[in-house]
Order: structure tokens, then sequence, then C-alpha cells
């Protein structure tokens, strides 16, 4: 069962984050980001880091304790942003808490660089990812974290933010359990991910059982869509055992190699110049990025 705790105290919010994630102190005198029910991104967001990143934790990734927190808005009344405060009110009961790591750094194609990532590590993550159907776990965001970053003890990779996975859950229809995984541009497909090795070594431990385990870890005021919050989790428990029993269809394998994606970077730099008026030609192709996430040679080798 997820612990409970009672938000106190409020930080500050996450803004590098699309949902603006809080971070709060609470009773219990841990810190915590919070995931506000009220986002834009809606209560699916809420389940999707519930069951994967308990997934994660089962299958041995590191992963940040998750807790249920009860939050007022009274709490957050320093907050100066409008669109922030509405986010708050609107969220005022259960939220999703992750245990805040303090001095996390986000793993950028800067960390990137000097940070080594074990192959067999990289491919049960790139698994999990491929399994659960994560739609956010690319270069420019990885939703990893290296901690702890001060101190003596040497930084290690954490999972966070499995708001975009189970994409299948947006459309229960049409989801198809032996769908392909776009991997990409996965943040980690440069570290010689070993996804059979991972395959071998974890589709045999995601039985029912444990999914059983995971999925029950859901509020049910987070289950809308089916007649019973129970139903739902069915749903959830039949999709990802079928999916887990038919890795043989999704496995990503050929990862791009380092020239490949050169080429398809350059291809796309050409092509955005074409499109570009003479006296613009000049300007750097950042698309939006800063200029240490277009150098890509940092992920190639
Ligand atoms: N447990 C944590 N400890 C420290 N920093 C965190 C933690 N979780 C998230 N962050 C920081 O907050 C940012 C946004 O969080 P994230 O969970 O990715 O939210 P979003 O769904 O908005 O993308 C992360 O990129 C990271 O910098
Ligand atoms: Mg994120």
């Amino acid at each position: 069962m997820l612990r409970e705790v009672t938000a106190t105290r409020y930080l500050a919010p996450l803004r590098s984050g699309g949902s603006v994630p809080g971070v709060v102190e609470a009773d219990d005198l841990g810190t915590y980001v919070v995931k506000f029910t009220g986002s834009a991104q809606g209560t699916k967001a809420l389940v999707a880091e519930v069951i994967v990143g308990e997934l994660a934790r089962a299958l041995g990734l590191r992963f940040p304790e998750l807790v249920l927190v009860h939050f007022d808005p009274a709490v957050a009344d320093s907050e100066p942003h409008q669109e922030v405060r509405e986010l708050h009110a609107a969220s005022a009961g259960v939220n999703l808490g992750m245990d805040f790591l303090p001095g996390a750094r986000d793993f950028t194609p800067e960390v990137a660089r000097t940070f080594r990532v074990d192959p067999l590590e990289a491919g049960r993550i790139v698994w999990l990812d491929a399994l659960t159907a994560n739609v956010d776990r690319t270069v420019h965001s990885s939703n990893l974290m290296i901690w702890p970053t001060l101190g003596t003890v040497p930084a290690r990779l954490w999972l966070i933010d499995h708001g975009a996975a189970l994409v299948f859950h947006h459309r229960w229809d049409a989801s198809d359990p032996e769908k392909a995984y776009d991997f990409r541009h996965h943040a980690l497909g440069h570290y010689a991910p070993d996804v059979r090795a991972a395959d071998a070594e974890l589709a045999p431990r995601v039985t029912q059982e444990l999914l059983r385990a995971v999925v029950s870890e859901v509020p049910d005021a987070w289950l809308t869509g089916f007649a019973t919050p129970d139903e739902a989790r069915a749903s959830y428990v039949d999709h990802l055992h079928a999916r887990v029993r038919a890795s043989a269809a999704w496995l990503p394998t050929d990862f791009p190699t380092r020239e490949e994606l050169a080429a398809e970077e350059a291809l796309r730099a050409a092509r955005t110049q074409q499109g570009r008026p003479k006296w613009l030609k000049r300007v750097p192709d950042l698309h939006g990025k800063p200029a240490a996430e277009q150098d890509w040679s940092v992920h190639l080798g």
C-alpha cells in the first residue's frame, strides 16, 4: 500500500515539467514532488505513474517512493501565479507524491556525455518502456535523473515521470498488445541496451499476480471510464499480461547506428534550411531547444 501523508508546507512549483508539479513538505518531515489531480494531463497520467513506477520498482529498477498526499490548497497560499493557484484549487484532496531527491540532476545530453550506463541496465529500462508504451523517455525529455550528486556516494540513474506511459488507456477499443514501440529516439538508445537479456530476465517476472498487486495501488477515484474501478484494474492487468507474453512482437532491436542518426539529423537540418528565407539561413537551427540538446554527438559513443 502507498503511504499517506499530508502536505504541511509548499516550497515551489517545478516549471521544467509540463504538468507543473509542486514540491511540498509533509507531516512525516519528508519532501515530495506532487503531481496534481487537477492538471491538464488528468488522472490517467497519475494511474500510469503508479502502475509503471511500481512495476519498475518490483523489477528492481531505481524509482523514488510514491505516496498519496493529502493536499489543502490553503497550504500553498504563497504561490503568486494565478494559473498555478487554479491548478491547486482544482486539486484539493488526494494527489500523488514522489520522494524528492535533493540535488538530483536531469539526465540531459550534457550529463549523458560523461555518465556511463551499463547496457544491461539500459536494456531493462528500454524493455520496461516498450512494455508499458512509454512515449516520454527521449533524448530531449529523458525523465531520468542521476542522484546523489553531492557527497561521496556515486550517482546512479533513477526513473521518474511515467505519466505519458500506458498510451493504450486513452483508447481501449484500439489497444493492441502486439503494437510495436517507437524507440528510435529513446534516451538510452546509444548505450547498446541489451533488450534481449532484459526480456529473458524480466518477462517471466511480470505475472498476473504481480500486475494485480501493482494495479491495486491505484486509488479508486482515478480509475474512471469503466463500470467499476475493479473492472478498470482488470483491463490493465489483462492488457499488460497479454503484452508481456507477446514481447517477440514489440521487442525493440536494431537500434539506429551512430551514422544513421547523424544522417537523419543532417537531412532534417538541411530541410529546415531549405525552407528558410535567405536572411535566416545563418541563424542556428535550434528547433526551440537549447544548443546543448542539439548536439547529438554526445549520445553517439
Ligand atoms: N523525485 C524528484 N526529485 C527531484 N527532482 C524531481 C523529481 N521528480 C521530478 N523532478 C524534477 O521536476 C521535473 C518535472 O518533473 P516530471 O515528473 O518530469 O513532471 P512532468 O510530468 O511535468 O514532466 C523533472 O524534470 C525534474 O527536474
Ligand atoms: Mg517529465
